[in-house]
């Protein structure tokens, strides 16, 4: 099937209530996780490429990803994500990207907003959907008092003036989420009154950064092959199912993957010493990838949207 925008996806998950997943990929074994799982689940999927994995994998990564990604018979769009400037998306556009991500989000809001409507601009020219971000990524407690919230997190007006003012398509919400296998302590606070708020303002898709379930089960055995993580934790799949019926439409999925990539490779190494086929090291990681990436297309409820 010919790859389809990020709008395409996201206003179909919107309109259907389920979310869809966005899973960053950096080399071919990941790409094939990722896409097989979509196969195999019939789901819609965002194949999603940060500029510190194009300038790991290059051009070569991009028509791995692009190659395959036509090949499949599921919706697939392939999105930048957190694009630093407007050259970084200029570029995903001329690669062939069907949906990039400005993310200003550090800036201030007038400045966000005018970056923002840049990219729109040069974006919707060629077809290209857009998703931008404002507030800032990161854990809050649940007892925050709402002032010290609203410094870090999206303020509802505020997302509904931005969106009106940029001409974005969809939406990054900071609602307590974070990057990364540390969100928090125990299970980590989701703002759901904010996400309702936003959604009530904001029509567009709603994305969820940092939303991997960093599963327990994972941190054990990656621990037990003599890897470092102390009190990971990640977000709870209930927080997931709750914020989809909230609004948010794109859920991004890194850190589960590379968690379940580097512990399978541990274990490997770990239990066959005298392996050294690379086939026999990545293929085992892969298959651990794609079962991961189809849980949570179930959690999600995009499979069988395709
Ligand atoms: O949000 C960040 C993604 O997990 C990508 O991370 O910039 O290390 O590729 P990266
Ligand atoms: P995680 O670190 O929770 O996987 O989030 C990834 C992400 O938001 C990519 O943009
Ligand atoms: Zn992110």
């Amino acid at each position: 099937m010919a790859l389809v925008t990020g709008m395409d996806i996201l206003a179909a998950a919107r309109r259907g209530g389920y979310g869809v997943g966005a899973f960053n990929t950096n080399n071919m074994e990941i790409t094939q996780a990722i896409l097989e799982a979509a196969e195999e689940k019939d789901s819609p999927v965002i194949v999603a490429l940060s500029e510190g994995a194009l300038k790991y994998g290059g051009k070569d990564l991009v028509n791995i990803v692009l190659t395959m990604s036509k090949e499949v018979t599921v919706p697939v769009a392939i999105h930048l994500d957190h694009g630093s400037s407007y050259e970084s998306c200029l570029r995903a556009l001329r690669y062939g990207f069907t949906s990039v991500m400005i993310d200003k989000s550090h800036e201030d809001p007038q400045t966000n907003v005018k970056e923002t409507a840049r990219v729109v601009e040069a974006a919707h020219a060629v077809g290209v959907s857009v998703e931008a971000e404002i507030g800032r990524l990161g854990g809050v407690e649940e007892h925050v008092v709402v002032s010290e919230a609203d410094a870090i997190l999206t303020k509802p007006d505020e997302a509904a003036w931005f969106m009106e003012h940029s001409g974005a398509d969809y939406l990054a919400v900071a609602i307590g989420t974070s990057h990364g296998a540390y969100k928090g302590k125990g299970r980590p606070f989701i703002d759901h009154q904010r996400i309702k708020k936003i959604a009530a303002l904001v029509p567009n898709p709603l994305v969820m950064h940092g939303a991997s379930g960093v599963p327990q089960s994972l941190v054990e055995r990656f621990v037990a092959t003599g890897g470092e993580m102390k009190e990971a934790s990640g977000i709870h799949e209930d927080d997931v199912r709750l914020a989809v019926t909230e609004g948010i439409a794109k859920i991004n999925t890194d850190t589960d993957l590379r968690l379940a990539f580097a512990t399978v490779v541990r274990e490997v190494f770990k239990s066959k010493p005298k392996e050294f086929d690379p086939r026999k090291i990545l293929g085992p990681a892969r298959d651990e990838m794609k079962a991961i990436v189809k849980a949570r297309m179930e959690v999600f409820g995009s499979a069988g949207k395709a």
